[in-house]
């Protein structure tokens, strides 16, 4: 069995490893979302989400470090393999094969290190925006917490840059994810040949359910104007 360092300087080891982070991520983009659809929910729902991570403490910076460095790891790993490929077959007209069935070779494969990219810097924004953004204080059971959802609406209600950065940039994140689940299940080998469409076609449905879940948001907000807007109650 290779150790570990062999494993990374394996295109094989380095696939696998990045299929790994990725899946881990995408359960956290999952999870994230549903903590932000909290702002459609009851009132203090999001601030509720937001109390629960703050409750962890010390813990939540070690996730959010944690997670950062998966992040990173997987953005660093998906610029090898692409460096590699590319010097490896530096022929754009060259055909592409892969062994999960017939190649899922388009505009979302072809930009994954781009989106990548973009994605990386967008979450290191998003953090300083967002984790570490300035927020005044609520009551919530009679403990005081941050009012992270006046943060999420203000931001976006006020500037028409936040609001459609953050739409374009959830594209991306479509884009990405929409090649990205079914690299990462073939890098695994949990996709045979038989079920290479059938997970190609969940990967692009939950690619979309995710971007459009995550652009809803902040378009909402800036054409709704938070808190006077039908689904969102700030009282
Ligand atoms: C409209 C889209 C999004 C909104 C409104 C949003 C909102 C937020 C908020 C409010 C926080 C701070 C939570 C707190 O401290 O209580 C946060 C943290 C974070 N977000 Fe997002 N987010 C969005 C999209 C994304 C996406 C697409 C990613 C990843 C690709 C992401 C990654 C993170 C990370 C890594 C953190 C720090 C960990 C955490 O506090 O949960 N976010 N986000």
């Amino acid at each position: 069995m290779p150790s570990f360092t062999e494993a990374l300087q394996s295109q094989v080891g380095r696939k696998i490893l990045t299929g790994l982070t990725g899946i881990f991520l995408v359960l956290f983009i999952i999870f994230h979302l549903g903590g932000n659809l909290a702002i459609l929910g009851e009132p203090d729902a999001m601030n509720r989400y937001s109390m629960f991570l703050h409750d962890m403490g010390p813990l939540l910076w070690i996730a959010r470090i944690g997670l950062l460095a998966v992040f990173v790891i997987h953005a660093w790993l998906g610029i090898s393999i692409w460096l590699r490929k590319r010097k490896a077959r530096p022929n754009n007209y060259a055909v592409y094969s892969s062994k999960g069935g017939p190649s899922k070779q388009g505009l979302s494969s072809r930009s994954m290190a781009f989106t990548g990219v973009v994605l990386l810097i967008f979450v290191i924004f998003h953090i300083n925006t967002f984790a570490l953004g300035e927020t005044q204080t609520v009551m919530i059971d009679g403990q005081e917490t941050h009012d992270i959802k006046s943060l999420v609406i203000d931001t976006f209600e006020n500037s028409a840059l936040y609001a459609f950065g953050y739409a374009f940039v959830m594209l991306l994140l479509g884009t990405h994810l929409g090649h990205g689940i079914w690299s990462a299940f073939t890098s695994l080998t949990l996709s045979s040949k038989k079920a290479s469409a059938v997970v190609y076609t969940i990967g692009v449905l939950l690619a979309i359910v995710l971007a459009v879940g995550f652009l809803f948001i902040p378009l909402y907000i800036y054409f709704g104007g938070g808190c006077d807007a039908a689904l969102i109650n700030c009282n």
